[in-house]
């Protein structure tokens, strides 16, 4: 199915907000509208929900009040780009290397709830669609989360 990622953004968003655990923090939105918005790609919308949503929850449980949260997304022409940033605690580096495998916890998981599932579906679901994830973290500064995927011709 040809799909707007903007609205699945949008979406995902607003149903990680509407849960009132989330309710009360922000989440900023930087999406792509010049000279045009982010280009189609093709999915499967529920899982593509599913994938984002994770990302956002990710970003919402792992810092705290104040700190940020920015869901961005660009097209370069040949794939668009999402990224989920926040400014909270960081990752381990050497825990980077096993956020994505099933059941990983990192050590600023331990007072928070979780079954360390959600980066390995995120991974699955991201490659489904021919699109790859990588992460950048710096400790006490935050993350950011990058999707990347092929745009439908046009
Ligand atoms: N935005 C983030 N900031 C800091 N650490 C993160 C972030 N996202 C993921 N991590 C680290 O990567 C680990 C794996 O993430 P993952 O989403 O798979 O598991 P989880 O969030 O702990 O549990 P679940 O997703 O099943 O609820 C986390 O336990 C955490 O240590
Ligand atoms: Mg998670």
């Amino acid at each position: 199915m040809r799909t707007s990622l903007p609205e699945i953004l949008e979406e995902s968003v607003s149903l990680v907000q509407s849960t009132p655990e989330w309710a009360a923090r922000a989440v900023d939105m930087k999406l792509q509208q010049v000279p045009w918005p982010v280009a189609h790609v093709w999915g499967d919308r529920d899982l593509m929900v599913v994938a984002f949503r994770n990302l956002v929850e990710n970003a919402l449980k792992f810092t705290a009040v104040g700190d940020q949260v920015e869901v961005r997304a660009m097209d370069d022409g040949r794939h668009a780009v999402v990224e989920v940033a926040d400014t909270g605690p960081g990752i381990a580096p050497d825990e980077l290397p096993h956020i994505f495998d099933e059941l990983f916890r990192g050590q600023n998981a331990r007072e928070l709830p979780g079954s360390g599932l959600g980066l390995a579906l995120v991974k699955r679901i991201v490659s489904l669609h021919g699109g790859w994830i990588d992460v950048r973290s710096r400790i006490d500064e935050g993350t950011v989360v990058r999707v990347s995927m092929p745009l439908t011709e046009a």
